[in-house]
């Protein structure tokens, strides 16, 4: 892939899943990556198979929901690589005491939606307010967000955590609009079913069957699958494409 190496990229979220085989892409694209993430020892084994694999990293300690923590991961990155030029937000609150308590309108506890939005809806918000002005001083860069096959409306459990994403895809959109003209592209991938470390300890064989067979796919997802979509919106070779929110999901859904 073209225009990566030598890019500074803080995957926001990086620990394990999706941000994990996002940010090992990245580093074997050749770009410097800072793996921020609430979980410490999974963000520091993530940036020590980059590592391992021949590319730098580091890992970093920080909660989506702690303004201070963001601001300490961008200046970390900054006083590592010396720049930032992208950023990848793919963190979420998705233990079972939030997620798995987010069900219908009428059944969701108001402290789900709080702590849905607090992380994964404001988190967004804070580190591209954090990270944006260090792009536009440097003449541009690239901004991937993740939302969710969810935000487009069928699944009719996670009203929190549906309605948090469908807003990261307006906030995609705000990002590109006010910015775009000045260099700063801001896109979203919104994943179908991927299979990571928390998904296999959740074995939920019901949901990973239906997946596929409502499906235009073999298989069900893989955090592969959804690295190398976001690798190529951080690189160059993406310059022309700004404002987008893209489904990746073996086809499940079918957008205009
Ligand atoms: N895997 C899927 O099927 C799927 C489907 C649709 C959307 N998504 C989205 O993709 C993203 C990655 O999901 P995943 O399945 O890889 O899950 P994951 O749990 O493996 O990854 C989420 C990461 O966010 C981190 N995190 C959680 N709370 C945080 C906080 N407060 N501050 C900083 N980091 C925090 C976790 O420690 C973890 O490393 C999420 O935004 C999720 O909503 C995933």
């Amino acid at each position: 892939m073209q225009g990566l190496a030598d890019k500074v990229v803080i995957v926001a979220g990086g620990a394990t899943g999706i941000g994990r085989g996002t940010a090992e892409r990245l580093g074997a694209e050749g770009a410097l990556v800072a793996i921020g993430d609430i979980n410490l020892p999974g963000a520091t084994a993530t940036a020590e198979r980059i590592a391992a694999a021949g590319g730098r990293a580091i890992a970093v300690e920080f909660d989506l929901s702690d303004e201070k923590s963001i601001v300490d991961l961008v200046q970390r990155t900054i006083d590592e690589f010396g720049a930032v030029h992208g950023l990848y937000n793919v963190g979420a609150d998705l233990r079972p005491s939030n997620l798995g308590r987010d069900t219908t309108l009428l059944d969701t506890d108001m402290d789900v939606w709080q702590r849905t939005f607090e992380v994964n809806l404001f988190g967004y918000v804070r580190t591209i307010r954090t990270v944006l002005p260090h792009l536009l001083a440097d003449g541009g860069g690239s901004i991937v967000n993740t939302s969710s096959g969810g935000s487009l409306g069928n699944d009719p459990m996670h009203v929190a955590y549906n309605a948090s994403k469908a807003a990261i895809n307006q906030l995609t959109r705000h990002v590109a609009v006010n910015w775009g003209a000045k260099g700063i592209r801001s896109n979203c991938v919104m994943p179908g079913y991927v299979i990571g470390e928390l998904q296999i300890e959740q074995n939920d064989t019901a949901l990973q069957e239906a997946f596929v067979t409502h499906g235009r796919t073999t298989r069900l997802g893989r955090p592969s699958d959804l690295a190398s979509v976001v690798s190529f919106l951080l690189s160059d070779e993406a310059e022309w494409i700004n404002g987008q929110t893209w489904y990746i999901g073996g086809g499940s859904h079918l957008r205009q």
